[in-house]
């Protein structure tokens, strides 16, 4: 047998070190390397299966000025990330199967890592067309009012969750509660949607949703919310690494849904790391001139889909966290729920992995791939990967991106419905 790549002297999870056999973008052996084209040395490196980023809006479009799929995915691969699942809060929002299929078509001219895209929820969207059309998921589901996302109110929301249980998808559900009159700073925002809110509003999800039903929790950003969830629930980095509190009071660049805590509630997330099931970035890229804007009218949103796992490597080298939880949260547990093949270090596995250096090194904005051009996350410790492979193809190298074949990974409507 020839392999299209071998990946030599992997440090695998169990400590061993093995020689990786990838042909046709799978793990076909693991032990003793066979004859191959292409050869990586692993040894002075980390390495993690691809990160599956389960929550990002790669915006596009008429959007496109605050990214597009292109820069978008070229951004996730620097940052370790081979599979996105698109958020359908576009413009227009991806309602129908015809919005979708536009969707999908604009993904696979332009994205340069595997993706995924969600349907959205609302009254008169078409659901059962968009799942067997292939939308991975459903939502996020706007409990609450966001950027680019009305509020549902909760009967509306049962209706909706109803039939999403019907068709056996995933829920994805973005809940807040939003009290009192347009903030004009970080603190204020925390205030009108308030980690309390929060917790209420997952609670009342969890009773009004179908007992059985596939739940997931966009963002919880307090202990409190994780413990009021049912079903699965995400974290993001920024809700893990920031406080409103490390900004200037009415500093737009860090306003985000939900919002930025206080310094106790951050360190509070932290202590339910074990309880968290996926990490996800939320990216929601917004321009510079857009969150020039006052504080009350600025947009909300972040980007972040570079910086997630090289901010986690960092904290797996100062013993904060395990390897194999980064492994976990933000590779292997997303693409259990959402029923994507696993990437990893077994035969049969999906070939896509990022190689960690020991170097530590602090963000700079200016390195990074998105179209934004400025992160919140400026000055943290952060590891970078050197080399990328996705599907078993050198997708990045020492700061180069390389050609890549990037796979769309249909949700489990579109395959019932092709295996009929
Ligand atoms: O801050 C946010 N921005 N939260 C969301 O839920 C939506 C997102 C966006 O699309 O800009
Ligand atoms: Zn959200």
């Amino acid at each position: 047998m020839t392999a299209d790549l071998v990946l030599m002297n992997m440090g695998l999870p169990t400590g061993r070190r093995a020689d990786i056999v990838i042909a046709g973008g799978i793990v076909r052996h693991v032990g003793a390397a066979v004859r191959a084209d292409d050869t990586i040395d692993c040894s002075r490196f980390t390495c993690l299966p691809g990160a599956v980023d389960m929550h990002v809006h790669m915006r596009g479009g008429v959007q496109a000025k605050k990214e597009d799929w292109r820069t978008g995915t070229v951004s996730a691969i620097a940052g370790g990330v081979t599979v996105v699942v698109d958020q359908p809060n576009t413009v227009p929002p991806i309602t129908t199967p015809e919005i979708l299929r536009a969707r999908l078509r604009e993904a696979e001219e332009h994205a340069v890592c595997g993706f995924a895209v969600n349907a959205g929820v609302t009254p008169d969207a078409d659901l059962a067309g968009m799942w067997h059309a292939g939308s991975m998921a459903f939502g996020e589901t706007f409990a609450a009012p966001s950027s680019y996302g009305g509020g549902l109110d909760p009967e509306t929301l049962r209706v909706l969750l109803d039939r999403i249980h019907t068709l056996g998808g995933l829920a994805t559900v973005h809940a807040e509660e939003v009290a009192g009159p347009a903030p004009a700073t970080l603190a204020g925002h925390n205030r009108a949607r308030s980690g309390a809110g929060e917790a209420r509003a997952m609670r009342a999800i969890s009773a009004l949703a179908p007992e059985r039903m596939r739940l997931h929790f966009c963002h919880a950003s307090t202990a409190a919310s994780i413990e009021a969830a049912r079903g699965t629930v995400e974290v993001t980095p920024h809700h893990l690494f920031l406080s409103y509190t490390m900004f200037e009071e009415d500093d737009t660049r860090a306003r985000v849904n939900p919002p930025l805590r206080d310094e106790e509630t951050r360190r509070g997330l932290w202590s339910c790391w074990d309880a968290i099931d996926v990490i996800a970035s939320d990216h929601a890229p917004h321009t510079f001139s857009e969150k020039a804007l006052p504080f009350e009218a600025a947009p909300s949103g972040i980007p972040g889909v570079e910086t997630m796992v090289p901010l986690l490597m960092a904290a797996v080298q100062r013993r904060e966290i395990s390897l194999t939880s980064v492994m976990e949260k933000t590779s292997w547990r997303p693409a259990a729920i959402l029923g994507i093949p696993r990437a990893g270090f077994e035969p049969g596995d999906r070939a896509d992995y990022a190689l960690y250096p020991d170097e530590v090194t602090r963000i700079d904005a200016s390195r990074l791939h998105a179209k934004c051009g400025w992160s919140p996350f400026e000055g943290l410790s952060a590891v970078f990967p050197e080399e990328v492979i996705v599907r078993g193809e050198r997708a990045y190298a020492c700061g180069d991106h390389l050609a890549a074949h990037p796979a769309w990974y249909p949700g489990q409507g579109y395959l019932s419905s092709q295996n009929k």
